[in-house]
């Protein structure tokens, strides 16, 4: 089982283009407040880069990322950090650890009951889950225009391609309430995203995340789909020369009871 739905993984085009992922992921460890000699689970670490910060304040840390990609990416630049190909539904630790720590990362979990077990399953009492993931009308703009351009291209079976969860923040912490956490802050705001590339950021955001819209369409078609989804949301999307992803975050933190 994939944690991330249907995606095939670009591990050199996410460290090239994408940084911003984990650039913005550095705050987030401020609200982890990592201890020295903590066990500390990054659960959808990509390329690595927020596991070696955590692993700097002393606590010991692991990362897992379903993206053999990713964590071979991430065992080259990071080699004296614990790596594993492990899914958020389906992973196994003998231990339990303090804190479990996820940046953008569980809007690819569809299956979200069975990965909040699996989180809850490895915390010890009183260990805490800091998340980021998309909330709900993450992205809307990009999402309906993608379904909107696929299905007047005849691509009807793409354009209901379900790839994310965008869940609101009273749904998401009810769901971990009804697993067991106590809800110690939850946040859900606007964070408009500058996308690296000035001429083709829409087109490249998609390449990178949204492949999956895209299964089993001949290549030569993909590239007009792309420019015309990327001039619909011109109009949302794109201010002083730049092209923006209009990102909603939940940001949680949740502690095992
Ligand atoms: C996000 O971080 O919100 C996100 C990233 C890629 C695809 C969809 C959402």
């Amino acid at each position: 089982m994939q944690t991330r739905t249907n995606t095939s993984w670009n591990a050199a085009l996410y460290e090239d283009k994408h940084s911003f992922v984990f650039k913005y992921g550095e705050d987030l460890i401020s609200m982890l407040a990592p201890q020295a000699g903590e066990r500390i689970l990054d659960l959808g670490c990509g390329t690595g880069h927020l596991t070696h910060q955590i692993s700097l304040t002393g606590a010991r840390v692991t990362g897992i990322d379903s993206s053999a990609s990713m964590i071979g990416k991430a065992s080259v630049i990071f080699p004296d950090i614990d790596f594993r190909v492990m899914s958020a539904t389906d992973f196994h630790f003998d231990e339990s650890f303090d804190a479990i720590f996820s940046n953008a990362v569980l809007h690819w979990v569809l299956d979200k009951e069975t990965a909040i077990d699996c989180i809850t399953h490895h915390l010890r009492p009183g260990g805490r889950l800091v998340l980021e993931m998309g909330g709900k009308g993450n992205v809307e703009d990009i999402v309906v225009n993608t379904r909107k351009v696929l299905t007047r291209h005849g691509y009807y079976k793409n354009a209901t391609t379900q790839l994310w969860y965008f869940p609101s923040l009273g749904e998401y912490t009810s769901l971990l309430e009804k697993k067991g956490f106590r809800i110690n802050y939850a946040s859900h705001y606007d964070r408009p995203t500058e996308l690296q590339d000035t001429e083709n950021g829409i087109k490249d955001w998609i390449r990178m995340f949204g492949n999956a819209f895209f299964k089993d369409i001949p290549q030569k078609d993909i590239d007009p789909v792309l420019e015309e989804i990327q001039e619909s949301v011109r109009s949302t999307n794109y201010r002083n020369h730049k092209w923006y992803g209009n990102y909603k975050r939940l940001r949680i933190e949740a502690v095992k009871n």
